[in-house]
């Protein structure tokens, strides 16, 4: 792989914290940084410090992290800009892809695709006034993937330090292959870097990837991660030993770290579950496994199950 190809982790909200992120970061090579999930758009009257709490830099030594945010207002978005570079942060993200429902309609996330003057009118607005840089994680568009091919151009005034994309639509949430000729026409429409995402889930994708994008430098891996750890280490050509045993600490050393944080076993459980969602893929057959784990109600239960697939394989 080319030296200067980096892998960045994908923010999947719900999972890759910053505890995740730092355990994963020890245990699984091959990722140069991390995006963050995305903070949860408040108005600077209502804004907590705890919200930082992901991103604080003592929580983030492992992997270097460039923040997330889904604001749409400008100054909202410029007062917690200001937080993150007082925090030391050198560039935020802008959130243009996130297609959950509860956010779409509210015209956040992808759901401000289908108003381009909108997303532009918001650039005008921060860009002149934002301290560090700025990027943007994006999809094809809500409705119709001509949606983000006419805003790039546009997009083309503003100094942004790169634009991600995630080859869907909003309207598909996870649905359906990611769209590869889409990408395609995006990278003749934009003089910005442009990160590949969505979908990358072997070494074998990932090549026939690089070979169809050899401009592209940049790529983020979100679910293939989850699903493989070792993915990033594979495709990186990094040697990686024990496997099993890898894999083992990292999801008892997860598991500990999410006892103490988390109140009560609900709560560790559910998050746990978020994981395995992802991670049975490794421990097929995966629907099998899914079901095992998705019924465990108390962590000895848990414990028992994941003890079990560990002795399997
Ligand atoms: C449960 C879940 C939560 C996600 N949370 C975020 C998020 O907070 N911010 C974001 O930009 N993308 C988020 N994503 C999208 C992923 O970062 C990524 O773009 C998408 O999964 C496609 O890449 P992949 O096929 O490599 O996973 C999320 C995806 C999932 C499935």
């Amino acid at each position: 792989m080319a030296e200067q190809t980096e892998l960045i982790l994908a923010p999947i909200r719900g999972i890759t914290d910053c505890s995740f992120r730092t355990l994963f970061q020890r245990h699984f090579p091959g990722f140069s940084s991390a995006l963050a999930p995305f903070i949860n758009p408040q108005r600077r009257s209502s804004f907590q410090e705890k919200q930082l709490r992901d991103v604080l830099p003592e929580n983030n030594s492992a992997l270097p992290v460039v923040p997330q945010l889904l604001h749409t207002d400008p100054e909202d978005f410029l007062f917690l800009a200001g937080r993150l570079q007082e925090l030391g942060y050198r560039e935020v993200n802008w959130n243009l892809g996130c297609p959950a429902p509860m956010v779409t309609k509210k015209q956040k996330g992808s759901g401000l695709l289908p108003f381009p003057e909108k997303i532009l009118s918001f650039l005008d607005r921060v860009v002149p006034e934002i301290g560090i840089r700025l990027s943007i994680k994006t999809r094809l568009g809500y409705h119709d993937p001509r949606e983000l091919l006419h805003l790039l151009p546009q997009l083309d005034q503003y100094p942004l330090s790169e634009i991600i994309i995630h080859g869907r639509l909003g309207s598909q949430m996870y649905r359906g292959e990611t769209d590869r000729e889409g990408f395609a026409r995006c990278l003749q429409h934009s003089r910005h870097g442009i990160v590949y995402n969505g979908d990358i889930t072997t070494q074998e994708i990932f090549s026939e990837l690089q070979q169809q994008f050899p401009t592209v430098k940049r790529w983020m891996i979100g679910r293939g991660a989850l699903a493989d750890p070792f993915l990033a280490a594979d495709i990186r050509g990094m040697e990686v030993t024990d496997r099993q045993q890898c894999l083992k600490s990292f999801h008892d050393e997860l598991y500990s770290c999410y006892a103490e944080l988390l109140d009560g076993p609900a709560h560790l459980l559910g998050r746990m579950k978020q994981l395995w969602v992802h991670l049975c893929a490794f421990f097929p057959p995966e629907q099998k496994t899914w079901k095992m784990i998705k019924k465990c109600r108390t962590k000895e239960k848990y414990q028992r199950v994941v003890e079990s697939l560990f002795s399997q394989t």
